[in-house]
This record gives C-alpha cells, sequence and structure tokens, in this order.
C-alpha cells in the first residue's frame, strides 16, 4: 500500500519525508488556501520535496471547459503531477478528454459505487472515495470502499483506489486489508500508525532496568564510539 499525505503544509511534507515511507502527496483547494501561497509555486515546492512522489493538484473551475483550461495547464507544470478533478458530471465530460490525452486525472469528492465505475470507464488514473466524510453523515465509508474494490477487480480496471478522508489508524487498516492501493491521510493520523502507548511504557521499563544494573553491564557503547572520553 502506498502511503499518501494529505496536506499542503511544507513542514509537515518535509517531517513526513524523513521517515523513508511517504509516496506522494494529495492536496485539495481548502489545504493549498491555508498556506497562502501562489499556487503554482506552493506545487512545485512540495514536488520538490517528494521528488519521485505523485502530488494531486486540484483545479476549481466547475464547467468542462474551465476544468480543461485549468487541468491542461496544471498537467504541465512537473512530471509527477496528477490533475485532481471533482466527480460531477463536467468533471467526468473533462475526465473522458483528458485521459485520451494521456493527462493523469484523481478523480475526487466520490461518495458512491456508481460513480467510481463511471470514473474507472472514463480513464481515471485515481479514484478518491472519501471514507470519514461518509461515516460523519451516518452512512459506511469502508462499506463503499469494499465496493469499489470488489467491481475494480471484477473488471480489472487500470484505476488505482485512493483511499481519502481516513480519520484514524483503524480506517488504514481496514484499506490496507481490502487492498486499497493508496491511502491519503493528515500528518497527525500517519504519526498514530507508528506510536502505541505500550511500545512507550515498554521502553521506558527497558531503559530504568538497564539504568539500574549499569555498573555491571561495560561500557560496549563508549568504546564503540558512541560517547568520547574528555582529555
Ligand atoms: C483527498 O484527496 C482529500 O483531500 C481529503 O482526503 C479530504 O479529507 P477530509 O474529509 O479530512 O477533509
Amino acid at each position: 500500500m502506498k502511503f499518501f499525505l494529505d496536506t499542503a503544509n511544507l513542514d509537515e511534507i518535509r517531517q513526513g519525508m524523513s521517515f523513508g515511507v511517504i509516496d506522494g502527496i494529495t492536496t485539495n483547494p481548502t489545504l493549498i488556501a491555508k498556506e497562502k501561497r501562489p499556487f503554482r509555486d506552493h506545487i512545485l515546492d512540495i514536488c520538490n520535496l517528494v521528488k519521485d512522489g505523485e502530488v494531486s493538484a486540484e483545479v476549481v473551475s466547475t464547467d468542462t471547459e474551465g476544468i480543461l483550461r485549468e487541468a491542461r495547464e496544471i498537467a504541465t507544470w512537473h512530471p509527477n503531477v496528477i490533475v485532481k478533478i471533482p466527480t460531477i458530471p463536467d468533471g467526468v465530460r473533462a475526465l473522458s478528454i483528458l485521459s485520451k490525452e494521456q493527462i493523469r486525472v484523481n478523480m475526487t469528492l466520490v461518495f458512491s459505487a456508481p460513480q467510481a465505475l463511471i470514473v474507472a470507464k472514463a480513464g481515471a488514473y485515481f479514484v478518491s472515495p472519501f471514507i470519514g466524510r461518509l461515516d460523519d453523515i451516518g452512512a459506511d465509508g469502508l462499506t463503499l470502499l469494499s465496493e469499489i474494490m470488489d467491481i475494480y477487480r471484477a473488471y480489472d480496471y487500470p484505476t488505482q483506489v485512493l483511499a481519502a478522508s481516513l480519520r484514524h489508524p483503524l480506517h488504514v487498516v481496514s484499506a490496507a486489508r481490502m487492498g486499497a492501493h493508496i491511502g491519503t491521510m493528515p500528518y497527525k493520523i500517519f504519526e498514530q500508525l507508528f506510536k502505541h502507548p505500550l511500545t512507550d511504557r515498554g521502553l521506558e521499563g527497558f531503559l530504568k532496568d538497564w539504568e539500574k544494573a549499569r555498573e555491571t553491564l561495560g561500557d560496549v557503547f563508549q568504546s564503540a564510539g558512541a560517547r568520547k572520553p574528555k582529555r
């Protein structure tokens, strides 16, 4: 499973990249607006930070002509930029044209299996079902994800499923168990993936016990050069 960070914040992206397991970034107009910088410059800065990773940048037009104009422009910014388009009728019309031009498109704001089926037929590169936002209205985001995985497998669609709007580590685990190609998550959810109170408590105990027995353990790490003796 690929891990993407759902953020436009450069500090979070830098931090995330330092763990060596982040494969790409998704942004949306809300996340970009928070950073208060020119859109193109900011996306290019993100591309430079994530090196080979794919970076989604979203159009803001809602008519087919406008979407096409913005998408073709965004696609020229960087070889790793993926154009993000909302799953509205004009967005689907634009997708059908752009996929024939080999422009890679992430179809976003997907909330139903029929929407996912349509965008796969129209040639989407990524489909982004929003899991958490469905849970927010009392529906079941993970059921939608499982339906999409079944449909795509049945027909061998090449569209990659990007599980979006993930709100907690269990969403990530469930998406991984279903075989979603990518999970995109805010930085704080990514951090929660490797934090566990029992790990912290266990380590605290190990170090306390080590300290108590220190005299008898020998100076292994010091002699290996970790701590140089003062002269
Ligand atoms: C995905 O690409 C979206 O930017 C994102 O996952 C939306 O998540 P939210 O529901 O937490 O805003």
